[in-house]
């Protein structure tokens, strides 16, 4: 198999889309197979950190609510939602992460309907759901967040929530390496030029990831009419001796690297 290299360049949504749905077709049974058994088959993990909904609580009470998770991948999440009463539906660009939602269904007699498309334009009418998630799915991986952000006010009723959790935006001045290279600031915070990988032989796109500020985001959710209710940025747990990509203990004692941004739509806010 070739190799990849690294690149800071522009890129499209329909290039990201196309590079992010082929990388995670390729990558779903490694990280099911790596990552399955620590998220839990019905786990709600908001990052490496290993902090879950059932103690920040950023959705609230799902009881009886209608619940889109974005960037659903094996479900994990929603079927915590659906453990805990609420109606939750996944959306995913990438056809072998839901191949791995059904396959948890079945092992455990449940149902999490899902939709295999891009969140760049959720195909849901307004104003069906009372909270949109997102557990480090798609609000990195497509070129145009404020237009999602958009768009999650567009599908949720009057006061729900929205709430997703993302890289945290500092850790794009360091490599991404767990280790102590890691820890050396080389890039500008402010440089939101997407990340890229780029196969060595074929030249292709392979994997895009978008930077946005704290400052991009808030302006984001403020425009869209949401009201930021907070900003979570969990501390490494003294017991926790995970490595997961860059995430590791030696980075994870000294910088962020999640952030939750929990927000709740305005009473009243079109868009
Ligand atoms: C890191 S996983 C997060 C899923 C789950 N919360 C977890 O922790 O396993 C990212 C997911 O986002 C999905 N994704 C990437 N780009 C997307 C897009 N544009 N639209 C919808 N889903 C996308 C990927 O297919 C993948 O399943």
């Amino acid at each position: 198999m070739s190799g990849v290299r690294p690149e800071r360049r522009p890129v499209d949504e329909q290039e990201s889309l196309r590079a992010n749905r082929a990388d995670w077709d390729a990558y779903a049974d490694e990280y099911q197979s790596t990552h399955g058994e620590f998220l839990g088959d019905s786990g709600f993990l908001w990052g490496p950190e290993g902090m879950r909904e059932d103690h920040v609580h950023a959705l609230g009470d799902v009881a009886g609510r209608d619940v889109l998770e974005i960037g659903s991948g094996a479900g994990q999440c929603s079927r915590w939602v659906l453990e805990h009463g609420g109606r939750p539906v996944g959306i995913d660009v990438s056809m072998r992460q839901l191949q791995h939602s059904r396959r948890i269904d079945e092992e455990h007699g449940v149902v999490v309907p899902t939709v295999c498309a891009s969140a760049a334009g959720l195909p849901f009418r307004d104003a069906s759901f009372d909270a949109v998630f997102s557990a480090f799915g798609a609000l990195q991986f497509v070129a145009d967040a404020k237009a999602l952000v958009v768009d999650a006010a567009r599908v949720l009723r009057p006061g729900g929530v929205f709430a997703f959790s993302v890289t945290h935006p500092t850790r794009w001045m360091f490599p991404d390496d767990p280790g102590e290279e890691g820890l050396v600031a080389s890039q500008s915070y402010w440089d939101r030029t997407p990340y890229v990988e780029v196969d060595d032989e074929t030249g292709e796109t392979r994997y895009v990831e978008h930077h946005r500020t704290i400052g991009d985001w808030v302006a984001a959710l403020a425009q869209a009419g949401f009201v930021i209710t907070g900003l979570l940025e969990p501390e490494w747990p003294p017991d926790h001796e995970r490595t997961w990509g860059g995430w590791s203990r030696v980075r994870g004692v000294l910088t962020p690297g999640t952030a939750l941004y929990v927000a709740r739509l305005g009473v009243g806010s079109s868009t």
